[in-house]
């Protein structure tokens, strides 16, 4: 079997310095050769420059901020990710900040219009550009996927290619009231954290794929912001928030979905090396390799 990486070095959608390094602490810390060894053919064609795709000139689109960049560097991202899957490739993306996954479902969407969406994170980045208070992109990818951004010319390449019945968070603790209420409208799924809580991880997770994969014949993207995970374990990531998901709860995460054999993109998101001291960048970067392993079938017996 044959994983392509795609790394995507972007931080254009938030405002902290270092988010861009992930992707190349990811793979300087040895994860093609983590996943060689475990059988996977690996293609990498090294870190691509984005850089070069920052437009000179790029205004606020109403609230949002560098809307050209991000939209022009996602649209790459989408047509990396599609070259993968068309070939019958997983494809496993690392960022980068969360704004990339407008690029990574896209690209997944399109070669499986039947794909179910898994978002693991702290935050539901289902702004619109109406509703968000930030203007950060990372806040907003999954409103443009759904349709529901409104008219935003620096976006209309983006297809609405999800369904709000096609995804299902996990992990949200830091929802704002503007998404609270989209998330409401539109019917979409959500397991907070008070749900892990009071049914456990294993089964939020069957609960979870029964919604959006009750027959489990969907193709599966699996998303997963580290701010999913409790600051404690994951600290170098640009929006911490606190009460999150245990080391095993994240990673149990990972393994069930490899283990549903329908896997067929996953992202790690948001490690932002530059962030805290080095034992917290070591502990954050090792859990992104760890995860990308496990949703890659890396098994504890
Ligand atoms: N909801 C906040 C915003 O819109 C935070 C989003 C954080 N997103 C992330 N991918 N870390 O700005
Ligand atoms: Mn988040
Ligand atoms: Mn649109
Ligand atoms: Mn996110």
């Amino acid at each position: 079997n044959t994983v392509g990486i795609i790394g995507v070095p972007f931080s254009g959608g938030q405002p902290r310095q270092g988010v861009e390094e992930g992707p190349l602490r990811l793979v300087e810390f040895g994860l093609i050769d983590q996943l060689k060894s475990m059988d996977w053919a690996v293609e990498f064609e090294g870190h691509r420059d984005y850089v070069s795709l920052r437009p000179a000139h790029d205004p606020d689109s109403g609230k949002l901020k560098r809307p050209r960049y991000v939209s022009a560097v996602t649209k790459v991202v989408a047509e990396q990710v599609e070259a993968q899957a068309r070939r019958g490739n997983m494809v496993l993306t690392l960022g980068g900040d969360h704004s990339i996954a407008i690029g990574t479902v896209a690209g997944i969407f399109t070669t499986y219009p039947e794909a179910c969406l898994i978002w693991i994170d702290a935050h539901a980045d289902i702004n619109t550009p109406k509703t968000t208070t930030s203007g950060n992109i990372h806040g907003c990818p999954v409103s443009f996927l759904l349709g529901i951004a409104g008219k935003v010319p620096e976006f209309e390449w983006v297809p609405h290619c999800l369904r709000p019945d096609r995804i299902v968070y996990i992990g949200l603790r830091d929802v704002d009231e503007g998404e609270k209420r989209i998330l409401r409208e539109n019917g979409i799924k959500a397991f907070s954290m008070s749900h892990v809580d009071r049914y456990g991880i294993g089964q939020v997770v069957e609960m979870a794929l029964d919604h959006v994969n009750p027959k489990r014949d969907r193709p599966i993207h699996l998303s997963f912001d580290v701010d999913a995970l409790d600051p404690s374990v994951a600290p170098s990531t640009g929006t911490p928030v606190r009460g999150g998901l245990t080391f095993r709860e994240g990673h149990y995460i990972c393994e069930a979905m490899s283990e549903t054999g329908l896997l067929v993109g996953v992202d790690i998101m948001e490690v932002n090396p530059a962030l805290e001291d080095e034992v917290s960048v070591y502990q954050t970067v090792t859990i992104g390799c760890s995860l990308a392993r496990c949703s890659l079938g890396e098994t504890l017996l």
